[in-house]
């Protein structure tokens, strides 16, 4: 796929940048990924995946290789797979999976996340766990790619050619394939019910017109964020949960196109070192945890967001619509609407991708073609 980066607005689908078009193409990039992979039935049909029945019920440990944003997703992915299969899922930044003679298995299936199919560090770690013996799965965007020709097998991702350096809609579509495969596993081991299974399918079903809805409303209130934080010099983010993946992907974002110092962690270190940081109009960004059903995340989060505030910072947070704590508190709130934790990534994600875009822009940045960054990174 030639990359035409002076495309005409035309190619652009009349968006003025790559990014903001792919952001827009995200609910449909959630759509594609999942068509084709349920049956009538409601159940998950992987034929696709070149992998048998028996291999994949005799698997004990999945270890998820990827690199930036893709392993972000795995992040997410792995507190989902855990969840659903009750085996252990380990995240490993490709780069440094193979020089820590990592312990493979011929029940351990690697699963290679790569939205150009073509990063060599991860290329590079998929060939030493075939090496040592282990089946690797590529989730790939990128059809045809060395990533997923080299792999056992590939559940491609369909979110359309991504041009922006900054990856967008493929992270919520490699999220989408990942818990596609969590949830086949979860089938075949029998390790969740079926009807489990079929709401949590309908729940994921539901994500395109979640996604659409924070597109649809959302954006003016970022575009005020980023107007009014146009000077700011540095950025944290937090998250607990699912919402520690997303604050280090929405970090990595402003980090890569507006070239602003981000730090992402997760919420509960607060105390144990990065509060110290916290100065006054420091703007500190919470990915916060739905408050229903006295979620003690939720709560956990609301300290956090308190210990902060009392220390002087700006509060802008990510939550679900209505949630009164969090209006108490938050000088910014992006919202998002009903839906179950695990699913939560796919819609909060979006405004800080929004963000990090019109941050961007503000300063006059090209947000398609960053500094110092190439679109699929071939070198070790
Ligand atoms: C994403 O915004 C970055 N440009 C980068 O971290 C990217 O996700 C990483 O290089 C992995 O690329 P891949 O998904 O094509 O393998």
């Amino acid at each position: 796929y030639r990359i035409d980066w002076d495309a005409s607005a035309a190619e652009k689908g009349g968006w003025d940048s790559f990014m903001d078009k792919e952001i827009h193409e995200e609910p449909a990039a959630v759509q594609r990924t999942l068509f084709g992979r349920l049956d009538d039935e409601g159940s998950i049909n992987l034929d696709e995946v070149r992998i048998d029945e028996h291999d994949f019920k005799a698997i004990d440990k999945i270890i998820v290789i990827g690199c930036g944003t893709a392993s972000y997703a795995g992040m997410v992915a792995k507190y989902a797979i855990e969840h659903w299969v009750r085996i252990p899922v380990e995240v490993e930044l490709a780069h440094e999976f193979r020089y820590r003679d990592p312990i493979l298995t011929p029940r351990t299936l690697v699963v290679a996340i790569s939205q150009s199919g073509e990063t060599m560090d991860t290329l590079m770690a998929l060939r030493h766990a075939r090496e040592q013996g282990s089946k690797v799965l590529a989730i790939c965007n990128t059809q045809g790619a060395s990533i997923p020709r080299e792999a056992d097998a590939v559940l491609y991702t369909h979110a359309g050619p991504e041009v922006a350096v900054a990856s967008t809609k493929a992270f919520v579509a490699q999220i989408t394939a990942a818990y596609i495969l969590g949830l086949y596993l979860a089938q075949l081991k029998g390790t969740v019910f079926r009807d489990e299974i079929h709401q949590t399918l309908d729940s994921l079903k539901a994500m395109p017109q979640k996604i659409q809805w924070v597109l649809d409303t959302q954006p003016p209130r970022v575009a005020r964020a980023a107007e009014h934080l146009a000077d700011a010099n540095s950025f944290l983010f937090l998250g607990r949960h699912v919402g520690y993946p997303v604050a280090l992907e929405g970090a990595l974002k402003l980090k890569e196109i507006a070239y602003t110092f981000t730090e992402g962690f997760a919420a509960g270190e607060l105390k144990h070192g990065p509060i110290a940081l916290v100065d006054e109009g420091e703007p500190v960004v919470f990915i916060v945890p739905p408050a229903r059903g006295r979620n003690i995340l939720h709560s956990k989060v609301i300290s956090g967001i308190e210990e902060v505030k009392a220390r002087g910072a700006f509060i802008i947070a990510v939550a679900e619509e209505g949630d009164k704590d969090v209006e108490r508190y938050a000088d910014i709130i992006f919202w998002r609407p009903q839906c179950p934790t695990l699913m939560s990534p796919l819609v909060d994600v979006v405004p800080l991708q929004l963000l990090a875009m019109d941050m961007a822009k503000q300063k006059g940045y090209d947000v398609d073609k960053p500094r110092n960054l190439a679109k699929s990174v071939t070198v070790e």
